[in-house]
This record gives structure tokens, sequence and C-alpha cells, in this order.
């Protein structure tokens, strides 16, 4: 057999250390890889290469649509994108695959029967990174959730519980709140679920949910989350199973898929030989399954878990100071095991035939009857009385498109606002069709944008207002 081509990144921080051992241990235990490697990151970026990969790195993982990953430092501040949301956009990686999985009495942990997975959306939401300044007061970041990239993710989800033998998926949102963007996260999920009559659902809100999952993890099973949601709860839930440096990550996708651990780069401890190396071996298990390498992951991380069972420890899971390793030492104590199995955790046996699932392909729907019912107009304006401001706007009405209400920050303040309310220098100013049948046109818009500029108001965007087959497209303001 051919070894199996994969792109390789050592990134920064710890990066290269936990690659080595990795790689290492990939040798070691057998695994026939044609290793191509990348530069990404901290090089890269100084370079003054803004996304952190150079374009030549496409080539190598288009190629071979297997990326081993390891961490990265993503610059703060303006000018840089992440690179790790660069790569799962481009490669339409669309599910983030995190088990979070407990490893007592060998790590220490409150809860010793943790066993979940949390698989969340890796493509959207307000990782979409639309965000703009839009008053001298007010930033703005675009909230994006589609139904392709719900029924993707959910889609996958449940074949994972299916192909794992999972019982229970549960999706948890916000969407008491985000009643059109999480409700469409929920509303996928239910469509999806009734799919799946051999798996048990339930939905909960986020909150109570986050909550519910650091109490309780052992009674979560698999976790489908919005991206941004996702994120924050699989740091929570690998967290209390132990330590983030043990949990290992796939990000699977039409046209590729990427392993890497869960967290970051560490510069606190980088070049000190004190990382823990488990969570990208743990990846690279993930990987060697992916790509029919059933046997050799097996391998691995039976012996990953013998080392663990035998009490060895980085500084992060640190108990016993007699058993505390560096990465190195940790990392011959894992190749030393291969061929071992653990005798009081359950050992792994993966099968040979690749994980990968068949292709979920998304069925665009017939287009709904829309129908452009009216408009929200954003200003920036230093006026503080909202009585005064509507006034102005109204001498800005036409006849197609008269003022309904105005809001500041969601909360109605005309008409019938209360004083108490705190209003910053953006507003957003509703105006509904009035004529015929109620619906406006975008020649009504333009020419309403017009009169708002003529009685020198500064307009700084609009959205419009659409039924879809007679459902309004958009929120209530608060109050209204
Ligand atoms: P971090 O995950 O790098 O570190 C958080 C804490 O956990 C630190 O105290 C660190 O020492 C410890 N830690 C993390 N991994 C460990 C390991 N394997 N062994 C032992 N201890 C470990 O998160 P932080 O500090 O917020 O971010 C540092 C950099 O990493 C940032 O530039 C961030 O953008 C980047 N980052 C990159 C990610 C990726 O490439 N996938 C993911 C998350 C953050």
């Amino acid at each position: 057999m051919n070894p199996t081509p994969i792109t390789v990144a050592h990134g920064d921080g710890i990066g290269p250390e936990i690659m080595e051992a990795t790689l290492f241990l990939l040798r070691e235990a057998g695994a026939r890889l044609d290793v191509g490697i990348i530069e990404i990151g901290q090089k890269v970026y100084e370079r003054g290469e803004t996304s952190g990969i150079a374009p030549t790195a496409w080539d190598s993982l288009r190629k071979t649509h297997v990326f081993l990953k390891a961490p990265i430092m993503t610059p703060q501040g303006k000018g840089f994108k992440s690179l790790n949301v660069t790569v799962r956009k481009s490669l339409g990686l669309y599910a983030n695959v995190r088990p979070c999985v407990s490893y007592h009495p060998y790590v220490k942990t409150l809860h010793p029967d943790m066993n979940l997975v949390i698989i969340r959306e890796n493509e959207e939401d307000l990782y979409a990174g639309i965000e703009h300044r839009q008053t001298d007061e007010v930033m703005q970041c675009l909230k994006l959730i589609t139904r392709p990239g719900c029924e993707k993710v959910t889609r996958y989800a449940f074949e994972y519980a299916l192909q794992n033998g999972r019982k229970r998926v549960t999706c948890m949102t916000k969407d008491n709140i985000m009643k059109l963007t999480d409700g469409l996260f929920h509303q996928v999920f239910d469509e999806i679920a009734a799919e799946y009559p051999a798996i048990k659902t339930d939905h909960m809100i986020v909150d109570i949910g986050a909550a519910r999952l650091a109490d309780t993890p052992e009674k979560f099973d698999v976790v489908l989350l919005p991206n941004l949601y996702g994120d924050i709860l699989s740091d929570v839930a690998a967290q209390v199973a132990g330590s983030v440096g043990l949990a290992g990550s796939s990000n699977i996708g039409e046209h590729g898929a990427m392993f890497e651990a869960i967290h970051g780069s560490a510069p606190d401890i980088a070049g000190k030989d004190m990382a823990n190396p488990s969570g990208l071996i743990l990846a690279s298990v993930m990987m060697l399954q992916h790509i029919g390498l059933g046997k050799i992951a097996s391998r691995l991380h039976n012996a990953w878990l013998s080392t663990i069972e035998a009490g060895y420890q980085t500084a992060d899971i640190m108990t016993n100071k007699d058993k505390l390793l560096g990465t190195r030492e940790f990392t011959k104590e894992v190749a030393f095991r291969l061929g071992s199995l653990p005798e009081k955790m359950a050992a792994v046996d993966y099968p040979e035939a690749s994980t990968q699932l068949k292709p979920i392909t998304y069925v665009r729907q017939q287009p709904a009857v829309k129908e452009l019912v009216g408009v929200d107009v954003f200003l920036h304006s230093r006026e503080t009385d909202p009585s005064t401001l509507a006034g102005r706007l109204q001498t800005a009405e036409t006849d197609a498109l008269k003022l309904q209400m105005v809001t500041n920050r969601g909360v109605k303040v005309w008409p019938n606002g209360i004083p108490e309310t705190f209003c910053t220098d953006h507003w957003r100013c509703r105006f509904m069709a009035s004529h015929g049948n109620k619906v406006a046109t975008n020649m009504d818009i333009i020419a309403l944008l017009q009169r708002v500029d003529e009685v020198g108001l500064d307009f700084i965007k609009c959205e419009n207002l659409c039924h879809f087959d007679e459902v309004p497209g958009f929120a209530l303001g608060q109050g209204q």
C-alpha cells in the first residue's frame, strides 16, 4: 500500500514540540505517511501575509485533503485574520468534533464518568468575521446562520452518533432571544432529528445547558452547538474532563479534514519541554481513523492510555511529582508502550475502514414567495431626544414608506418610549410600506434614503424588511 499523503504544519509556541512528539509516535506506531510540511502562523504573518498562510501552502492542502496542524499564534488586533478560521472556511470544514473524555482516576477530574463529544458548527455565526464600525460609539459584528450550514453540521452530528454508538444528541441555542438565527439552527435540528428515530434528542437554551454541562457532564452524550457557543463550551468540557491539554479535535468537510489539539500555542510554556502533547497525539489518532489506518490508530491510542494508566503526567495534569515528565520523556513512555493495552481503562479497537462519512449534500429548497414590506434605516446621530429625531424622520417620509418606530440598541424609543432608556448615537428607524397591498420596491427605498439625506440625517446602512411565504423575516423591536 502506498503511503498516505498528509500535510503537516508545526505552528507556533509549543506547536513544534508537540508536533515533533506526534510525528515521532506516528512513525514508531508504523503509520505509512507521506508528510508534506507547510509553514503557517507567526513567521508568515511577520512576512506581511495577513492570512498567516502562504498561497503555495494551499497546493499541498488541496492535494492531500488531510491536514495535521499544531496550534498557531493569531496576532491580536486589526489587519490580521485568524488562520484557523481561514483554513476551516476555505476548505469547507463545516463540523468540528471534540471528544471530551475523563481518564479517572489517572487524570484528576470531578467527573469520573464523563464521556461526551461536542460537535460545533465551524464556518459561520459570528466567525464570519464581518465587522464594521458604524458610528463614534457603536461597532457591529454580523451573525450569519445559514440553512446549508445548519443542515450539514446537524446531519453530521446524527451520522456521527450512529457510527459511534452514541445514543443522544443535545442541541443548545439561544433561540429565546435570537429567534431567527438561533431559531433556524433549532428548527433544522428538529427537522433532521425526525429522520433519526433511533437517536434520542433534546434542546436546551445554551445558558442553562452550559451550566449543566459544567456541573453534570456525565449526563451528556453528543452536544451540537452553533460556532461561538461550541467554541466556548468545548473548552469548558475539555477542562472539566481534566485539561485542555488532553483534547484532540477533527474539522470535517467536503474538501478535506483538519486535525488539531483544541488548545492554543501556550506561549507561556513554549520551549520549556513542559507541554502536554496528548491533545495533538489524540488528534492524530482521529486522523489515522479518518484515513483508514484503524489498527495503527488503536495501537497509538492504547499506548497512550497505558502511559496515562501507568501514572505518567505532564505539568498541566500533575498530581504526583514523582511521575512528572517533560514533553520528550512523556512521548518516549508512549513509544515504549506501543503494542501494550491498558489494563484498567477500556482498550480501543478501531475498524480498519475509514471513518469518513459519505458526503453530506445540501439540497436547496424551492424559493419562498418574498415580499418587500419595509426597511430599517440605520442612522448615526448625536440627537438625544428620540421624539425630535422622529420628527425629522417624518419629514423624510415618502408616499410609499412611513415611519413606524425608532429603536436604540434594539429597544423601542419612539413612539411611546420611556425617558429612562439610555440612547447611543446609533438609531434604527423602521419604515413600513404604506400603499396598495403594503408592498414596497427597491426604488421606494432609494427614494426614501435620498429624502433622509436631504433632511440632513446620516444613514449608515439599511436592511430590507421582507415577508417570506407571508412570514415576517425580521424581528420586532424590544417593547414594540
Ligand atoms: P492556550 O490554549 O494557548 O493556553 C491556555 C492555558 O493552557 C495556558 O496556561 C497554557 O500554558 C495551557 N496549555 C494549553 N495547552 C497546553 C498543553 N498542551 N500542555 C500544557 N498546558 C497547556 O490559550 P491562550 O493563551 O488563550 O492563547 C495563546 C495563543 O494561541 C493565542 O495567540 C491564540 O490566538 C492561539 N490559539 C490558537 C489555537 C489554534 O491554533 N487552534 C486555538 C486557541 C488559541
